[in-house]
């Protein structure tokens, strides 16, 4: 059972911070409020209390049997989520300002902290907004981005408060994530992800049917299980893990580049990127015309192996391959392990719905020296705990 810390502060959206209450004990988690004084104009301490059946911190010289209690309730907490985060809480979390009992609670948490913004469009637009978004992102906080919608004060746009569901639904997996063995303590990861998008002329490309999600899952297993990430990521829609370093790639020579950049003084990468295999010969400077040049003939050359520059390079280091197969599995991935010379591939049979491009489950198996382990199909983030569990293995055997 985690102990939730909710942190009310003052938007129109405070009211339905009653329910996300609600759905973390349901889900098993004991919760304690923090509000601020302007949170207290929309909803009542009384609520909350009433919720609870424990005291609601919104003053710390006032209600004073503990002289300390925004130490106390920071000590308490194993996760704390701000929500709504109001335009200026978020701005006091980033400079560090403490002055009331929300804030200074939030100062003294030491535990994974995420915020749910609610705001109206323009305020949430805002450069200053923007910024301090990105500098808390930045800092490892996770944000449950707002919906686009009507607003409360009657606008339409983005800065509606998540769903309550998904906002609680973020809070259990970090919270999950918050009781994981540190065992990848103090070990640089690197992950490379998604697809490389070759280019034909300015804006014809050759590309595959990547999504990134696989390497994003192990991404957020490693940063949960204590490990620096650096992600190098080809062009993907969905939001990078907060706290990885993510440096962004198109093609598969920028990737190729970035990748042996990132592993220089790195303990271990995993390759999960679909690299494109061949790349033009030629990219045109400008558009091809059809009516003028060819193209239906684009001359390709082979673009050069990632993984194998890598286990080349890795001494003592772990590197980690896949293998998207659609038939014969096992001897390709066994195959691949050989020619690429990396320590392990993860076999994931793409012919299946479960385990295709794009899906949120799949089906692997590990190939090593060892032999073959066939695992069942299961959701991304087991799929990754595993491989991150082999890969703590693999480190543990080096040191
Ligand atoms: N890979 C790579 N660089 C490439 C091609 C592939 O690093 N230029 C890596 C992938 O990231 C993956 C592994 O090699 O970890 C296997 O990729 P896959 O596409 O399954 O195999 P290929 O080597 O491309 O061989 P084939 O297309 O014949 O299956």
């Amino acid at each position: 059972m985690s102990n939730v810390l909710v942190c009310v502060s003052g938007g129109i959206a405070a009211y339905k911070a009653c329910e996300l209450v609600r759905s973390l004990q349901k889900a098993g988690c004991a919760v304690r409020v923090a509000m601020t004084k302007a949170a207290c104009e929309f909803v009542g301490p009384i609520t909350f209390e009433a919720l609870t059946h424990e005291k609601v911190l919104v003053d710390l010289f006032e209600e004073n049997d503990d002289p300390i209690a925004h130490i106390t309730f920071s000590d308490w907490a194993d996760v704390a989520v701000v929500c709504p985060a109001t335009g200026n809480v978020m701005a006091k979390m980033v400079a560090g300002i403490a002055d009331d009992a929300l804030t200074a609670t939030l100062l003294a948490c030491d535990c994974p902290v995420l915020v749910a913004p609610a705001m109206n469009v323009r305020m949430w637009k805002n450069a200053a907004t923007q910024a301090n978004v990105q500098v808390l992102r930045d800092r490892g906080v996770h944000v449950v981005m707002p919906d686009t919608g009507l607003l409360a004060c009657g606008d339409i746009g983005e800065g509606k408060l998540a769903p309550v569901e998904d906002i609680a639904n973020a809070v259990l997996q970090v919270a999950k994530g918050a009781s994981r063995p540190q065992d990848l303590a103090g070990k640089t990861i690197v992950i490379n992800a998604g697809p490389t998008r070759e280019a034909i002329d300015p804006v014809r490309f050759i590309a595959n049917a990547s999504t990134g999600k696989m390497g994003y899952a192990i991404a957020t297993e490693a940063l949960a299980r204590g490990a620096k990430v650096r992600l190098v990521s080809g062009p993907v829609s969905i939001e990078a893990p907060a706290g990885a370093e993510v440096i962004p790639v198109v093609s598969a020579a920028q990737m190729l580049e970035a990748s042996l950049e990132a592993f220089e003084g790195a303990d271990a990468a995993i390759c999960t990127a679909a690299v494109a295999d061949y790349t033009p010969k030629r990219k045109a400077d400008h558009k091809l015309k059809k009516s003028v040049e060819r193209l239906d003939i684009i001359e390709l050359v082979e673009t050069e192996d990632i993984l194998a520059a890598l286990s080349a390079r890795k001494g003592e280091r772990v590197v980690i391959g896949f293998a998207a197969e659609t038939n014969d599995l096992i001897a390709y991935a066994q195959a691949k392990l050989a020619r690429k010379g990396c320590d392990l591939i993860v076999a994931n049979d793409v012919s299946r719905k479960d385990s295709t491009f794009g899906a949120d489950t799949s089906k692997i198996s590990f190939v090593s020296a060892d032999g073959v382990e066939e695992l069942e199909t299961m959701p991304l983030p087991e799929v990754a705990h595993a491989i991150i569990d082999r890969l703590a293995h693999l480190l543990g055997e080096r040191a």
